[in-house]
């Protein structure tokens, strides 16, 4: 019996997550069909439907669909009550669905690969859309001595910081509100992809701080250009997808992939795009 998943998005060819499922259950020797789906922009909920109907296990869930996936499930994790989104479905024994997020895991775990400690660390994260919301919890978990968040439209920020407050010590503002350096910075805007740059201070990391960026690409992005010269370690958001599909992986098969043979397999298939 070959069980089969998929990733929903719109546009979803250039998902690189069926390469790495199918490495992960090549890996794991796991009995498994790893598709993607095109959805129409409206039409996920019936989308999904008619993948369970058809036999589908699970999926994972991407751009634009997060949030409708949010709202179908049956069941939902904690976190992704927290995150209000959901990048991971599983199909229940009774055909139930129950929603999880893994983007958090995905990104704490890719910082731990890369033996980045977080506790007592001052944290700045740039951004308030669905992306920082799903990362929030465990960082926080991680218990950095301090979170700032910044975006554009800033009263989204202080939203954010005060939906996490209970969580640990986070607040929110605008850019020109930032003051003091930073020994973590993580860009989970979507600027990178119009190739814009967040409106930051020269003198915003401490020494030895690391710039990570949640997107990721053939090329560094023009937030990691334009931390390099002023004196960051650069990170890209290419682990984090490796380990937030490990761990949906996990919660489908209740097996954990090894990921650093991915992360090399997904770096070469960018630069060969
Ligand atoms: P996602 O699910 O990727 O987080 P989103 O919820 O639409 O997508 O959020 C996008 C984030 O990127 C927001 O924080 C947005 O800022 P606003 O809230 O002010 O819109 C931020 N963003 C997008 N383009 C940006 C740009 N060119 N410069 C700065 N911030 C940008």
């Amino acid at each position: 019996m070959t069980d089969h998943y998929c990733v929903f998005g719109n546009p979803v060819t250039h998902s690189k997550s069926p390469l790495i499922h199918e490495e992960f259950a090549q890996q794991t020797q796991q009995p498994i069909r790893y598709t993607a789906t095109l959805a129409p922009i409206d039409g996920f909920a019936s989308a999904w439907r008619e993948f369970v109907a058809s036999g589908g296990r699970g999926a994972n869930v991407t751009v634009p669909f997060k949030g409708d996936a949010y709202a179908i499930c049956d069941t939902l994790s904690h976190r992704a009550k927290r995150a209000k989104a959901v990048n991971t479905l599983i199909v229940g024994g009774n055909g139930r669905t129950y929603g999880d997020t893994t983007d958090g895991v995905g990104l704490v775990r890719d910082l731990a690969y890369h033996r980045i400690s977080l506790q007592g660390k001052r944290l700045l994260v740039i951004g308030a859309g669905g992306a920082v919301r799903s990362v929030l919890e465990p960082l926080l978990a991680a218990q950095p001595s301090e979170i700032v968040v910044v975006n554009r439209t800033a009263a989204k920020a202080t939203q954010l910081a005060q939906d996490f407050a209970d969580l640990g010590n986070i607040v929110g503002g605008a850019f020109d509100t930032l003051e003091g350096q930073f020994d973590l910075v993580i860009n989970g805007t979507s600027a990178s992809l119009v190739g814009d740059l967040p409106p930051l201070p020269d003198e915003l990391f401490t020494k030895g701080a690391w710039a990570y960026d949640m997107m990721y690409g053939p090329e560094p992005t023009v937030f990691l250009q334009w931390a390099g010269p002023r004196g960051a370690k650069l990170l890209d958001g290419l682990g984090m997808l490796v380990e937030q599909a490990a761990e949906s992986f996990f919660l489908w098969r209740n097996i954990h992939p090894e990921t650093a043979s991915v992360r090399t397999l997904l770096r070469q298939s960018l630069e060969l795009a």
